[in-house]
């Protein structure tokens, strides 16, 4: 493990390397506790350098065991290899030599997972961000750009399959055993995206003819067995592979196109240049195993891998600051084909519950950062969904204001321009201003400035003048290190509706400017006029949530019960009535804090009501309607002085209200939303699934809830309806034996298959209540969990710390002090997951007094830890700052 060096890196220290790697020539011996790695890199010396600087490589826990300078051994004078680096004192004053490199690492122990580790006997890398280090020295940042070429040499048995980047090429036997391959990439690359996968495992194979012509092999490898469940993954392939050629003109550029699925990995997948890397929890699916959930996460994820070629390894960042340039735009890219794919609205709404459920916290919290960070510790704690997520947002704003046929000019600028280097924003950005002539110059803001815009507005009608005013000031509240804030460019798309639910037209606007449906908001404050409306309308603004903001829009219920049930805009629709829920919520639980009990309006349930029953509506639009804000969501949106226990019993009275009040329809609905026995994973059957799924959630808080829900169980066909049932059980009825009895089912007929055994401890961590500590210290004992695996942490404890506000925020403070004692267990063996899990307590500072107190002390009691990894003190000590 890395220990803290308290180094912090800044954009503005980038300069060129002296020396770069043309070629790189790598050869593996493979085995589990020593293999031997030999790199023969081509070294030029830079244009300008001075013959005889020292070149100096990055490594991390290498043994070196020798080292040549074109063939000739060096003596240990010539070169030093202090634990993080290797030196070369005075290398040699031609323009280019040939440095041999030998290091041993041992795979088996590498509990890190970057780098080269076994997962499940299989040999696999993880490089990304820096893990290429832990391989062999080298120039390990993202603008040395190399040609591979992989020798893999391991035992048959242990190894048949043997895999690298790029094409395919000599194979061979050797003596005991033993065989080899050789893989070469053609393109170059910076070392993340180098991969090596060995071990034996099973395939399913298919193949994808290009625009052009070109027969591509497809792959997808996984464990003995589970061929059948890598179908799916397969279909999206080759659905991602289309769409990009038909979308943006993108082109697969080799022979062969491989996925391997690993159990054991940190984050979600790896963009390796044609070898993808998955966390197999995104590949395996089928209806038992799987929910609607995890295929559309399948879908997106494929995709997003497989976009990354052009976005990210066809063009690749110039240095890690720049990591939003190939991570927001591929999340904008996979956004994008999930919307074609699917529902473009009902895609839209659940990106934004996405944003705010994990982007707005880390915006308004002491982890803020901008889009594209000036500076950090730990380059792995900045795959956020600020990067990630707002990223995303900011291409998306891209194309509002270029419109979408400028946008695709620039992007086209961007490939043509671009490919083959390692760029930065500014080169991504100056493509959108020459496509479309436009200046982006207030625009970059949103990729320098921290935090989430604030846009207030007031309306006035003047029947008289036929005249709508429209009042609006933009602010941005400080983030750490950034107490001032510049004046943003906000696109906000609108319209003001009629009476009838239609869009009003007006004759002239006055005030700022206003293009085909959209308010660019530049200064502070505008009054923007729009003479000759006829009739008194109700403004609909942020349609389609066009910037990532919040909004304070003063508005009466009946205007937005009036909107939920009229804007042509779906996503306004669906925001309308998340916003009525959202304050009934908070009105509530003021009154539950101030000792009354929480009352809401006939109206709400009213209009859940009609909702369900509107067949014009898409059901999984339904379904997302009538899902009531989550208890983070309504924390967030109080701010301060959080009672995780009074926002519970707020929301739980709410949807006991609308449950009460719409019993019989909804049962109704229930019925006749019932499955058919044929399982389809397409949208229209998930949103059949998502609504009668959400119903049950209402149903299960009336008369004979438990016997629905548990008849939900027993009879499902599929996992989405079992584990939604399960869900159902445990968190409104977990007293019951008909709760017991459905976890018990569960793991008989689930437990050894690890993934779905995933979300019977995730069920069961987010269970609302006092209780639920206990229950996950006991679920960690538990012989299907294991702390060694990232996939089972984040199910138990990353589910606890970050999804179970009642349960975790316990007022005792017995969920801090598990936190800190899991953190640190987890730090051990995995500082990048353990860093992950330790985001739990980021928004400690908005709750109420005592428990604020009782977190900072978990907080404190780790920082004061010694020896702490770069990941976790990174985190912490931002957290606590
Ligand atoms: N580039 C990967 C993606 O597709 C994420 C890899 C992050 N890995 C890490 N160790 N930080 O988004
Ligand atoms: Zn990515």
């Amino acid at each position: 493990m890395r220990t803290d060096t308290g180094r912090v890196f800044r954009l503005e220290d980038y300069r060129p390397s002296d020396y770069l790697i043309p070629r790189t020539d790598l050869s593996f011996v493979l085995s589990p506790d020593s293999t031997i790695v030999t790199a023969r890199l081509l070294i030029r010396r830079r244009e300008g350098v001075a013959p005889g600087t020292p070149l100096n490589l990055d490594g991390d826990g290498l043994t070196l065991r020798l080292v040549e300078v074109d063939g000739k051994l060096l003596e240990e004078t010539e070169f030093s290899a202090p634990p993080e680096s290797f030196v070369l004192h005075r290398p040699p004053a031609k323009d280019e030599f040939v440095l041999t490199i030998v290091t041993e690492i041992s795979p088996s122990t590498n509990t890190a997972l970057m780098g080269l580790y076994r997962s499940n006997g299989v040999y696999c890398t993880q490089c990304e961000a820096e893990g290429f280090r832990r391989i062999t020295y080298f120039l390990d940042r993202p603008d040395i750009l190399s040609v591979y070429t992989v020798r893999i040499e391991a035992s048959r048995a242990e190894a048949p399959l043997l895999l690298s980047n790029g094409n395919p090429g000599a194979t061979g036997e050797l003596p005991d055993g033993r065989h080899f391959a050789v893989w070469h990439d053609p393109f170059p690359k910076p070392s993340y995206l180098f991969a090596l996968v060995a071990g034996d495992l099973g395939a399913i194979h298919d193949e994808f003819v290009t625009m052009s012509g070109r027969a591509v092999a497809l792959a997808i490898y996984v464990e003995h067995g589970k061929e059948r469940l890598a179908t799916y993954a397969m279909d999206a392939l080759k659905r991602s592979m289309k769409w990009d050629e038909e979308v943006f003109g993108r082109e697969y550029d080799l022979d062969v196109f491989n996925i391997v699925a690993v159990s054991d990995f940190n984050m979600g997948a790896m963009e390796n240049k044609g070898l993808n890397i998955f966390n197999d929890k995104y590949v395996l699916a089928d209806e038992n195993t799987a929910t609607d959930a995890d295929f559309a996460n399948i879908e997106a994820i494929i995709a997003h891998e497989y976009f990354h070629n052009w976005t990210g390894n066809r063009i690749t960042c110039r240095d890690w600051f720049q990591l939003c340039l190939k991570e927001g735009l591929t999340v904008y890219r996979d956004h994008e084909f999930s919307a074609d794919e699917r529902s473009r609205p009902v895609k839209r709404i659940a990106e934004v519950r996405t944003l705010r459920a994990h982007q707005f916290p880390e915006d308004q919290g002491p982890l803020a950062h901008p889009v594209r960070p000036r500076r950090y510790r730990e380059i792995n704690n900045f795959y956020t969904a600020t990067v990630y997520e707002k990223g995303s947002e900011v291409v998306r704003m891209i194309r509002t204001i270029l419109g979408r046929e400028a946008f695709r000019r620039g992007m086209d600028l961007y490939f043509d321009r671009h490919d083959g280097e390692a760029a930065t924003i500014e080169d991504f950005l100056k493509c959108f201003e020459e496509a479309s002539g436009r200046d982006l110059s207030q625009f970059t803001l949103w990729y320098h400035q921290a935090g989430t815009p604030n846009i207030s507005a007031t309306s006035a009608y003047d029947a008289a003048a036929k005249e709508f005013t429209l009042e609006i000031e933009q602010s941005l509240p400080p983030t750490p290190s950034e107490s001032r804030k510049r004046l943003m460019h906000i696109p906000l798309q609108f319209g003001l509706v009629g009476p009838d639910g239609q869009d009003l037209s007006y004759a002239a606007v006055e005030g700022t400017a206003v293009e085909d449906g959209v308010i660019h908001v530049r200064k502070r404050r505008h009054s923007i006029r729009f003479s000759g409306v006829e009739e008194r309308p109700i403004v609909s603004l942020n349609r389609g949530f066009s910037a990532p903001i919040t909004l304070s829009l003063e508005q009466k219920t009946e205007h937005r019960v009036f909107l939920a049930r009229h804007d042509s805009d779906p996503f306004s629709r669906w925001q309308s009535f998340n916003t009525i829920l959202t304050e009934a919520t908070i009105a509530g639980s003021k009154r539950i804090l101030g000792g009354g009990e929480a009352e809401f309006e006939p109206v709400i349930a009213e209009v859940a009501g009609a909702i369900v029953e509107n067949e014009n509506l898409e059901r999984a639009f339904r379904a997302l309607a009538l899902t009531p804000p989550g208890e983070a969501d309504i924390a967030r949106e109080i701010g301060s002085n959080i009672d995780p226990d009074a926002i519970f019993a707020a929301r739980d009275a709410l949807v006991r209200r609308i449950a009460e009040a719409n019993r019989d329809q909804f049962l109704a609905a229930y019925h006749r939303l019932e499955d058919n026995g044929l399982f389809s994973p397409e949208a229209a059957s998930a949103g059949r699934r998502a609504l009668r799924n959400v119903l049950l959630d209402y149903l299960a808080t009336t008369q004979d809830g438990p016997d629905i829900a548990s008849a939900h169980f027993g009879s499902a066909t599929n996992m989405t309806d079992r584990a939604a049932a399960l869900a159902v059980l445990v968190h409104r009825h977990c007293e019951r034996a008909e709760a017991q009895d459905a976890l018990h089912a569960f793991e008989v007929t689930h437990g050894d298959d690890p993934l779905v055994m995933d979300k019977w401890f995730a069920i069961q961590a987010a269970a609302p209540g006092p209780n639920t500590v206990d229950a996950v210290q006991r679920l960690a004992a538990h012989p299907r969990f294991s702390i060694a695996n990232p996939n089972r942490l984040r199910s138990l404890f990353g589910t606890f710390f970050s999804g179970n506000q009642s349960g975790f925020h316990r007022a005792d403070g017995a969920g801090y002090r598990l936190f800190a004692e899991t953190v640190l267990e987890v730090e051990k063996r995995n500082p990048q997951v353990a860093a992950r899990l330790a985001t739990g307590l980021r928004s400690w500072r908005s709750l109420e007094p005592k428990r604020q107190e009782l977190a900072r002390e978990a907080l404190v009691s780790i920082a004061s830890t010694k020896g702490l990894s770069a990941d976790l003190s990174d985190i912490i000590d931002r957290t606590l700052a």
